[in-house]
């Protein structure tokens, strides 16, 4: 078995080279599979904004682009500069914003922050403290519409956020255990009320 198939040899080797620089911000070795960006990205609907956190070398960015996500509606947040370049130059017409999640309200253009209807979210919230989780939920919920959703990846078999301290409605959709390391897809859901 291709240990998570989807990227070139000079990709993963890149992906691994940064995790080695930064271990915890990566939070994986390798980057997720396609089998586990297609198993997502086949939720997330084609006809509203979504901003994508954690883009990494792009994946799961392609396999959104794939699944009919329109480019002129996709934006993908990455704090890694080096990322940032790589995916520019895979992905030339899409916007992709080199900066911290937490910080997404003044990361995204100012008429987009409140409609955004869908996060998908590869970040490794397991290796972050709860303050430093619950200011990005905290700021996902300010860029989303009232009925907004996020979809996040993980390792974690539990929630890794969360949610009804911020009036988010939770599931786990799906385990991906093709996947290295096994990872499950959650969803998260604003109840408007
Ligand atoms: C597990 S990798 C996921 C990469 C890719 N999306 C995939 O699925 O293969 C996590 C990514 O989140 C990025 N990241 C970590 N903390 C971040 C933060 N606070 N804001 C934005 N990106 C962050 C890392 O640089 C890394 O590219």
């Amino acid at each position: 078995m291709a240990l998570n198939s989807g990227h070139s040899l000079v990709e993963k080797f890149f992906f691994v080279r940064q995790w080695a620089r930064h271990p915890l911000q990566f939070g994986a070795i390798l980057p997720s599979s396609s089998t586990l960006c297609a198993a997502l990205a086949q939720y997330v609907p084609t006809d509203e904004y979504v901003v994508e956190l954690g883009a990494g070398t792009g994946n799961l960015t392609r396999a959104l682009l794939d699944q009919g996500v329109p480019p002129e509606r996709l934006i993908a947040v990455e704090i890694d500069e080096k990322c940032c370049a790589l995916l520019r130059k895979k992905f030339p017409h899409l916007t992709v914003i080199q900066g911290d999640a937490r910080h997404l309200c003044s990361l995204l253009p100012p008429d987009i922050v409140g409609h955004v209807g869908t996060i998908v979210s590869c970040l490794p919230f397991l290796n972050f403290s709860p303050s430093v989780r619950r200011a990005i939920v905290q700021a996902c919920t300010h860029v989303l519409v009232s009925v907004g959703q996020i979809f996040l990846l993980t390792y974690s078999p539990i929630s890794p956020i969360p949610s009804k301290a911020y009036g988010f409605s939770k599931k786990c959709l799906k385990f991906v255990f093709s996947n290295v390391p096994p990872a499950s897809i959650w969803r998260y859901q604003l109840d408007p009320s």
